[in-house]
């Protein structure tokens, strides 16, 4: 029988419980939990239980043996004003179903197929980077990431188009944003002003989608992007995503996949251009499998020290830093009753630095991942990606687009961040670079 008691943690105060702590120390505060109260601690955000779990086979259990008794948490569902009902807000049945849609366009050979379209617009990007110029390495590659995602996912390359679909997003996401970042929330169908700019912005942003996707389906010749797919795309009854899915869906994929891969590119090039030695073992990789060559998807496999230097970045700077469940029903977790209702965060900053499976936590070094440390180590015990049912869709996806941007841009280009720069993390929904990456570009002819 589970205990009713709740595993140790910090009381906080009596009203908002550890949430002062929390946005005062943030990533450090969950660090500072599983350190001091263990693998299964517990504190309050206002009335909203928590419990903090960084035991690997506890984890498991969340995401994978009791996955169908957890949905996700409060926050993710906050973004639903935004991202609808697409694969990342929803739950049950709907959400299987969209997932068994959707998967077909995410198979291997499928993803495979966009590295030419990756190498082609990483190239047109770098035919406009000057030696000597000053640059936000977080800028660049979320520019460019952005521009993989339209053009993979709806066949858009037109700047204009693009732009109107950046900016009303954006505008989108920072009055949601404004809207949780206050005390007192009126609820979303008031009429407040806030709530009215809103709900504009939001169905501008839909109207800008839906003519993305009357565009894909006039075509006559389906394309080979996930649009395509996913309007072709039927499930066992012969059923298709109705629009407004297709919408939702196109939004989530795009705001879940090119944020996340240009941090992960943005990170990896801070953390190179500290480690010289890092530097000049990829250099020597690049050189001796690609000559100058823009990496196809045949070079994916023969570049392993790049693929040990971005799984490195991705275990000291995870960009998806924090995943969180609620329990749907009461539910046992390490001999504890998870009630009907409780949160379970795992986070991704605080088992990427155990000590017992990553010894010196702190230092980037990608050549612990050499000699098959990732089959060693329990299988959450590192999980940029997630995992269970729910895991990334995207993974294959990021991690190709990763390497065939890492390879292109380092054999042409180095970073050197500035000395003064202030590289310091911002833990949003992802985990940003609080004043950017400012560096110089360096030819390295
Ligand atoms: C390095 C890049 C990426 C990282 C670190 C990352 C990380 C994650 C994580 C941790 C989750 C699970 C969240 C949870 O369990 O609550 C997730 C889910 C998801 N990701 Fe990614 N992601 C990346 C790239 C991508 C890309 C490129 C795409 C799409 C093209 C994508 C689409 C999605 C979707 C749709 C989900 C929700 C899946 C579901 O619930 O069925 N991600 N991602």
């Amino acid at each position: 029988m589970p205990t009713t008691a709740l595993p140790p943690g910090p009381t906080g105060s009596w009203l908002g419980g550890s949430i002062r702590q929390f946005r005062d120390r943030r990533l450090d505060f969950f660090l500072d939990v599983a350190r001091e109260y263990g693998e299964l601690a517990s504190f309050r955000f206002g009335p909203r239980q928590i419990f903090l779990v960084s035991d690997p086979n506890l984890i498991e259990q969340v995401l994978v043996t009791d996955a169908k008794h957890y949905i996700k948490h409060f926050g993710a569902r906050a973004y639903m004003p935004v991202l609808g009902n697409g694969l990342v807000t929803s739950e049950g049945e709907f959400w299987l179903r969209q997932r068994r849609l959707s998967q077909p366009a995410f198979l291997k050979q499928r993803v495979l197929s966009y590295a030419p379209l990756m190498a082609d617009l990483t190239t047109r990007m770098l035919e406009h980077w000057k030696s000597g110029s000053d640059v936000d390495v977080h800028f660049e590659f979320s520019t460019l990431t952005s521009a993989i995602a339209l053009k993979t996912l709806f066949d858009l390359d037109d700047p204009g188009d693009r732009d109107r679909f950046t900016v009303t997003l954006r505008l989108a996401f920072d009055l949601m944003s404004d809207r949780f970042r206050r005390l007192i929330k009126l609820p979303s169908w008031l009429p407040t002003a806030s709530n009215r700019k809103l709900k504009a912005a939001v169905k501008e942003l839909h109207a800008v989608v839906d003519g993305f996707i009357a565009a894909g389906q006039a075509r006559k010749e389906p394309g080979n992007d996930l649009l395509s797919r996913l309007v072709a795309a039927r499930d066992e009854d012969g059923k298709q995503m109705s629009a407004s899915q297709l919408r939702d869906e196109m939004m989530t994929l795009y705001l879940a996949g090119h944020e996340t891969t240009a941090l992960t590119l943005s990170w990896s090039w801070y953390l190179i251009s500290q480690h010289p030695e890092v530097e000049e073992k990829l250099v020597a990789e690049w050189n001796g499998v690609l000559a100058g060559r823009t990496p196809t998807a045949e070079d994916l496999t023969k570049l392993p020290y790049t693929d040990a230097v971005l799984t490195e970045a991705m275990r000291v700077y995870p960009p998806v830093y924090l995943i969180g469940r609620e329990a749907t029903q009461d539910l046992e977790l390490g001999g504890y009753r998870v009630k009907k209702g409780y949160t379970v965060f795992m986070s991704q900053w605080v088992n990427h630095r155990d000590p017992r499976y990553f010894p010196n936590p702190e230092k980037f070094l990608p050549e612990r991942w050499e000699d098959g440390l990732a089959k060693r180590i329990p299988k959450y015990a590192y999980y940029p990606f997630g995992g269970g049912q729910r895991v990334c869709i995207g993974n294959t996806f990021a991690l190709m687009e990763a390497v065939i941007i890492l390879a292109a841009v380092g054999q042409k280009f180095r970073f050197t961040v500035m000395p003064d720069a202030r590289i310091d993390v911002n833990p949003q929904i992802t985990l940003l670079p609080a004043h950017g990456i400012p560096a110089t570009l360096i030819s390295r002819r």
